[in-house]
């Protein structure tokens, strides 16, 4: 175990780039912690080599933008793809899970999002990591700088101006809060497979 690396997959769908960009930033803070890789899986054509880099993953990262205050449809369609998964024994079991969501306005009902990934990961056996961090941009010395600016702990948060490409947002604050996310899902992950060995 100790040469093998935590393998961190980040599951995701992006219709105009910008949950991508939070993707991005979700597996760069994966793959900021020793012993572990990350790999992008983007969900716009479910084919084998998809399920298959999910099944090698320890842990998955969901992510999709809000559209209509749930993940955007092709998210959901891979969701529902995911029941043979889920028929054959509960083939994600015990994996780790999080996950992600970037929407136009700053609530967006991002937080329906959120609570829709975690019952879909739960509902495969996984084990479910919020952030870590306390609401950041929420006293009156605060910053929008500030990490979790958004205040979300059940997964990470971003919000994207709708005039701006995705190049523009989401901005950096957003991106480091999923670069955070990221890198608690692969220390968490770490810890979960030593424990295993040890059990
Ligand atoms: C069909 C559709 C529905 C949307 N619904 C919401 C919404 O419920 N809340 C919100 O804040 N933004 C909403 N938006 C805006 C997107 O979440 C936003 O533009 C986001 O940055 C798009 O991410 P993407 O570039 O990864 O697709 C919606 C956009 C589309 C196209």
């Amino acid at each position: 175990m100790s040469n093998t690396p935590a393998r961190i997959a980040v599951a995701y769908h992006s219709g105009y780039g910008h949950t991508a960009r939070q993707a991005e930033a979700v597996a760069a803070g994966a793959s900021s912690v020793s012993g572990a890789v990350a790999d992008l899986v983007p969900l716009d054509e479910l084919t084998d080599e998809v399920w298959d880099r999910l099944a090698a993953a320890d842990a998955i990262i969901f992510g999709a933008p809000t559209y209509m205050g749930s993940p955007s449809a092709v998210f959901k369609a891979f969701a529902e793809a995911s029941v043979k998964v889920w028929a054959a024994d509960l083939g994600w079991r015990d994996k780790i899970a999080a996950g992600f969501t970037n929407s136009k306005a700053m609530s967006g009902d991002k937080l329906n999002s959120l609570v829709d990934l975690a019952v879909f990961a739960t509902q495969h056996g996984m084990i479910w990591v919020g952030l870590d961090l306390y609401p950041g941009w929420a006293e009156s010395t605060a910053s929008i700088e500030d990490l979790n600016r958004l205040g979300s702990w059940l997964g990470a948060m971003a919000q994207s101006d709708a005039d701006l490409s995705a190049e523009k947002a989401p901005p950096a604050t957003d991106l480091r809060t999923a670069a955070a996310l990221g890198a608690r899902v692969a220390t968490v992950t770490l810890r979960h497979l030593r424990g295993a060995l040890a059990a």
